[in-house]
Parts: C-alpha cells; sequence; structure tokens
C-alpha cells in the first residue's frame, strides 16, 4: 500500500522523536541496590518512624499521589528523602484506541517532576474509555492495527514525558479471537517500535501460562532481554479452574521457581520488588518474601561463576 506524504512525514518525525528518548534517558543509572516493595498506606505508620529496613527502593501507585497535597504526599516525600522511588501506573490505558488522555499525562508529569522516579512504568492494557474509568486492566487484542495505535500512545507519552517509560505485562482471563500473534510476539514488537522498557511480572507470566495453556519459559526465553527494566513478584490465588492475579498471598513456589529459571535471561542488576495489594501484612513479611528474593539471585550467580570456572579448568 503506497503511504501518503502526510503519512510518511508523521513517521519521520516520530523516528527523530524516539531518537531523542533513546538518547536523552538512562533512567535507572541512579538506582545502585535492587529490591523493593509496593509502598501501602498500612505500612505509613511504621514507616513514618524510619526503622531500618532491608529494603533498597520503593514502588508507589502513581494515582495513589497525582493531584494531592494531603497525608499520602507528605507521606511520600518523607520516604522519597531516605529511598529512590519508581512510579507505577494503573491508569494510563496504553491500549486506547482514543489515545492518552491529556490531562492524566499532565498530571503524572507534574508528579514526576516532584518524586523524580528512577523507573515510570504502567500495564499493556486498557480501562479508560471516553473519560469513564474502569477498575480492571483489560487485556488488549494482538493483532498489527492494535500494536500500530498503542505504538502511537507509547510514543506521545515518551515524548510527553521525555522519558522512556516501562510496559508491564499483565494477567489475563480471556482472549481475542481477532488475535494474529503472540503476547510475547506483540511486547517485543512493541519494545522495538517505540523503544519502551519492559516491567516484567513473573507472577503474570505464570498466571497467563496456566490459564492459557503454555510454557512460561517460552515468553521469557523470547523477550527482548536488554530492555528488562524491573520484574514483579507477587501472589496469586487458585480459583481451581483457573489462577486469579490476587497480589493477595505470598509468591507461589512455583513463581519463584520461574523467576530463579528466567535469572538466565535477565540482565544483572535489574531491580526486583514484591507486590502485595490485598490483606497487606505487617511489614517485616515483605522483608521476608524479598529475602527470599535475594537468595535466589545469590544461588543464580553463584551457579553461573561455578559454571564459568568449570568452563575454564
Ligand atoms: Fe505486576
Amino acid at each position: 500500500m503506497q503511504r501518503t506524504r502526510l503519512e510518511g512525514n508523521f513517521r519521520k518525525r516520530l523516528c527523530i522523536e524516539r531518537w531523542k528518548v533513546r538518547k536523552i534517558l538512562k533512567p535507572l543509572e541512579h538506582l545502585t541496590s535492587i529490591y523493593g516493595v509496593g509502598l501501602r498506606r498500612e505500612h505509613y505508620p511504621y514507616l513514618l518512624e524510619k526503622p531500618d529496613t532491608d529494603i533498597d527502593w520503593f514502588e508507589v501507585i502513581s494515582e495513589n499521589y497525582m493531584n494531592t497535597e494531603g497525608r499520602p504526599m507528605s507521606v511520600l516525600e518523607s520516604i522519597r528523602k531516605d529511598y529512590p522511588v519508581a512510579c507505577h501506573g494503573v491508569g494510563m490505558s496504553l491500549g486506547s484506541a482514543t489515545g492518552i488522555d491529556r490531562k492524566y499525562l499532565k498530571d503524572l508529569k507534574r508528579l514526576i517532576e516532584r518524586v523524580e522516579p528512577f523507573l515510570v512504568s504502567d500495564h499493556l492494557a486498557w480501562n479508560d474509555r471516553n473519560g469513564i474509568r474502569l477498575h480492571e486492566l483489560i487485556p488488549v487484542p494482538y493483532h498489527e492495527e492494535c500494536l500500530e495505535a498503542i505504538t502511537k500512545n507509547i510514543d506521545n507519552v515518551q515524548n510527553e514525558l521525555h522519558r522512556q517509560i516501562a510496559v508491564e505485562n499483565i494477567s489475563a482471563y480471556f482472549n481475542y479471537t481477532s488475535s494474529s500473534m503472540s503476547e510475547c510476539e506483540f511486547v517485543s514488537q512493541l519494545v522495538r517500535r517505540t523503544g519502551c522498557l519492559l516491567l516484567l511480572d513473573i507472577n503474570n507470566i505464570y498466571v497467563n501460562a496456566k490459564n492459557f495453556h503454555f510454557d512460561p519459559m517460552d515468553f521469557v526465553r523470547s523477550i527482548p532481554k536488554e530492555s528488562i527494566a524491573q520484574i514483579h513478584l507477587a501472589g496469586f490465588t487458585d480459583m481451581g479452574n483457573f489462577l486469579f492475579d490476587t497480589h493477595a498471598e505470598p509468591v507461589h513456589q512455583e513463581v519463584w521457581n520461574l523467576f530463579e529459571t528466567s535469572l538466565a535471561y535477565i540482565p544483572e542488576n535489574v531491580p526486583i520488588m514484591i507486590e502485595w495489594d490485598e490483606d497487606v501484612p505487617e511489614f517485616y513479611r515483605l522483608e521476608e518474601e524479598l529475602n527470599k528474593a535475594r537468595k535466589i539471585v545469590k544461588r543464580g550467580h553463584k551457579n553461573e561463576a561455578e559454571k564459568t570456572s568449570e568452563s575454564v579448568l
């Protein structure tokens, strides 16, 4: 199909904009330690006492701190004095066919200027329809038309924020008959076309693999490794005939196993965090979960080192 001159100019301009995004931004360069947890209001009183923790950084839900001057923001500012922070959104609606809400982006930009996160992320999903925000992350169909729309959305967001964003793979409970590629192919194409980063949620890969009957390692092996900027670990709930991504339980052993096997495909020093959003336990339980991740990573490095010395001998 012949492209019009307008389309040609638009594509040329996008290429220039993408180049600028890639050239200017190194969002992770300030983070030296990699183990984090989600900041949840249940832990505000404890954290405001400034305890010694095993935590290197916190992930915050962007929308909880956008457009607010109340207690959540004052707690965040206090925590930000001591810890690096990543902003993780649930409302950008990257899969929206009508583009990204301008006001949402403006509010997010203001939050970013205020807390200077080392990473900004959201989901490969949609939840905004003509200004009505749905409270679920809805998957997108994996086909070319959708890929073009989301590419345009990510380009717009990255150009507006002047930084790369990381896009997270979500858990899903249905898929579309119109999809013509796998989730993994779709995500890889998005990375290639926009230069965005990836937030790899190991629990979501496991949940989808069980719900849709595929090998989770096929997903991990095929993802563009160099773009992985963060890892999520969380607990699902077994509903009997499907797995539900509730973030209401400890990380399941099967997900720890997948995490351990995946380490061979994940660059070193990628920030790793525990998500726990329902039935939030005391803070020390999050530290315990994070320490399990630490041990697994350490074991992985030891095994790699042993393999290297064996091959040298
Ligand atoms: Fe996640």
